[in-house]
């Protein structure tokens, strides 16, 4: 396979490198490949550096952008700690002084805080003010109160004890219509001619032109961010960082051919830990979060295809969709990644963070892997000539952060089939607290029972633990134990014996409180049993 990149026609000169802020038109340089997001709008100091890795809110904005696939604008909340200055490219970013500010008038959701007394040290503030404006901005109805809380869960407080934020937010449960999607409420009239951004509620440059609101259609229409073709990027950045977005999976395959050490890149939320706080340098990034091939959600006789680009939030919206339109039997895998990514990571990691991502870190603690595995999933691998071959999850893992994936590869996809009758996948996490931490120990089970003479017989079982060794970690003796006996108390028994031979943990392992996580893995086992035999009832 010949340099794809270099054939003509194939990539086009780039455009300038915009990005639009509070409604005003900025001008990306080149050289900035090094900088996050929230140093770029150092200037704008509503927008605060908390923690720096994706865990306080504190940095929270508001990007929107028209998405080719869906055809849709999209408004959700981001880290800007984490988002890599070239992400945003050609998005519209709103911080919280562009939301709404003292001199020219407040926000609503800005207004309710205030007066609610859901600030105190101001710290949190314009982080919280963000999250809850993107989850209206993206709602096409009023969220509900468990939304609401949802939403907030990527944002901490060290003052107010988080009552009075609920009580300020909460009005905005099921009130005014106009705050939602479409119809938020202009904060300033308009003056002859002028454009009122739907986003900020303000006068902005972003608005269309006679030119543009003849071309354009769709929900968005009048964006000229909507008929702004995106385009292929190749940017550095300080220490010789190369920043290079490609549109087509050739052109990913061709550039890992070329730099066969160079990192892909989804939502950075990983890689950003490793090179701001681990200090690590990787020279090249391919950006992939535009290329079709890795965004693809589709659903077939078999199961659904799920792109390795495809963000943790879309997985969701697309599996609840799924699960409405299939027979229940099919879905009980789709339920168990719904429900675990309830508890994976707040509301602005999930927006961007991708299920290709989590999957190649390999972290022995991500809350899907074990889930991927237990549930039959198959990864789709492409190389980079192109050769395309199929592994099944639960070959995938190596080791510690170590996956079946050569220099010259990449994840495309991932399949999960349809589960059969009477076939069940549940998902387990415990972690420190209930939202938006990482797991001490996480799990995936499946178990598939057919009857022999009037009795359950387990056909087919995996059970897989995150937490509890280098790897998520398959409990081969206790899936062994599982197969060929009957469904009863005395299976339950066995297989709480051979667990603990499973899982074998020295005293001093990583993470500490062995005996606790160790305890945990028996009492999911014991939890998923009696979850299993109800649903037989
Ligand atoms: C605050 C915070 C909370 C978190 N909470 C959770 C949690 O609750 N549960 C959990 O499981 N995880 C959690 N994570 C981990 C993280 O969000 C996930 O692992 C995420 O899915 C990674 O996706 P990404 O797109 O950001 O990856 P990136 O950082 O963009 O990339 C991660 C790695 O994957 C590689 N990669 C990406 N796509 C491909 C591909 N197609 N082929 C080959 N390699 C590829 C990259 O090169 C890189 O090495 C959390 C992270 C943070 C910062
Ligand atoms: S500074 Fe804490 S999440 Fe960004
Ligand atoms: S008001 Fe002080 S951190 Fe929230």
């Amino acid at each position: 396979m010949g340099s794809l990149i270099n054939k003509e026609n194939d990539v086009k000169e780039p455009k300038d490198a915009i990005l639009y802020i509070n409604g005003v038109l900025k001008l990306l340089p080149n050289g900035l490949a090094h900088l996050t997001l929230l140093e770029y709008l150092r200037g704008l100091t509503g927008t605060k550096l908390g923690c720096g890795e994706g865990g306080c809110g504190a940095c929270t904005v508001m990007v929107s952008y028209f998405d080719h696939n869906s055809k849709k604008c999209v408004h959700q909340a981001i880290n800007a700690c984490l988002a890599p200055l070239y992400s945003v490219e050609g998005m519209h970013v709103l911080t919280a002084e562009g939301l709404g500010n003292r001199k020219f008038g407040l926000h609503p959701v800005q207004e309710s805080l205030a007066s609610r007394h859901g600030s105190q040290c101001e710290f949190c503030t314009p982080g919280f003010v963000m999250s809850m404006y993107a989850l209206l901005r993206s709602t096409k109805t009023p969220p509900t109160e468990e939304q609401i809380e949802e939403s907030l869960a990527g944002n901490l407080c060290r003052c107010t004890g988080y009552r009075p934020i609920l009580d300020a937010f909460r009005v905005f449960a099921k009130s005014n219509d106009l705050l939602y999607t479409n119809g938020s409420v202009p904060s300033q009239e308009p003056k002859d001619g002028e454009f009122i951004c739907p986003s900020t509620g303000k006068p902005c440059s972003c608005g269309p032109t006679q030119e543009t609101i003849n071309q354009a259609d769709g929900s968005c229409k009048g964006y000229k961010l909507i008929l702004r073709k995106t385009s292929y990027l190749s940017l550095n950045g300080f220490g010789g960082i190369k920043w290079i977005r490609p549109l087509l999976l050739k052109h990913v395959l061709d550039l890992k051919s070329r730099y066969p050490d160079a990192k892909l890149v989804v939502g950075n939320t990983e890689l950003g830990i490793e090179t701001r706080l681990k200090k690590i340098h990787y020279p090249v990034f391919v950006a992939v979060t535009h290329v079709p091939e890795l965004n693809i959600l589709t659903v077939n006789d078999d199961g659904v295809e799920i792109g390795a680009g495809v963000r943790i939030t879309e997985l969701r919206k697309f599996l609840k969709k799924v699960i409405e339109e299939r027979s229940v039997y099919e879905t009980s895998a789709c339920k168990a990644i719904i429900e675990q990514i309830k508890w994976f990571a707040g509301t602005q990691i999930r927006n961007v963070a991708s299920v290709g991502g989590n999957i190649c870190t390999a972290s022995p603690i991500s809350d899907l892997n074990p889930l991927w595995m237990a549930s039959r999933a198959k990864f789709r691998i492409v190389d980079c000539k192109g050769n395309v071959r199929d592994t099944l999850a639960e070959k995938f893992f190596l080791g510690y952060r170590k996956v079946d994936l050569g220099s010259n590869e990449i994840l495309l996809s991932v399949f999960v089939p349809w589960t059969r009758k009477f076939e069940f996948v549940k998902e387990f996490k415990q972690a420190h607290r209930r939202d938006d931490d990482i797991a001490l120990v996480n799990a995936g089970m499946r178990v598939y029972l057919e009857k022999h003479k009037q009795k359950w017989i387990v056909s087919d079982a995996c059970i897989v633990y995150g937490g509890v060794g280098p790897v998520s970690l398959l409990a081969v003796k206790t899936n062994g134990c599982l197969v060929g006996k009957e469904w009863n108390k005395e299976l339950l028994q066995n297989s709480l014996e051979t667990l603990q031979r499973d899982v074998l943990m020295s005293d001093d392992a990583p993470g500490g409180m062995v005996e606790f996580r160790k305890s945990l893995t028996l009492s999911f086992f014991f939890k998923f049993f009696l979850w299993v035999s109800h649903q037989m009832c």
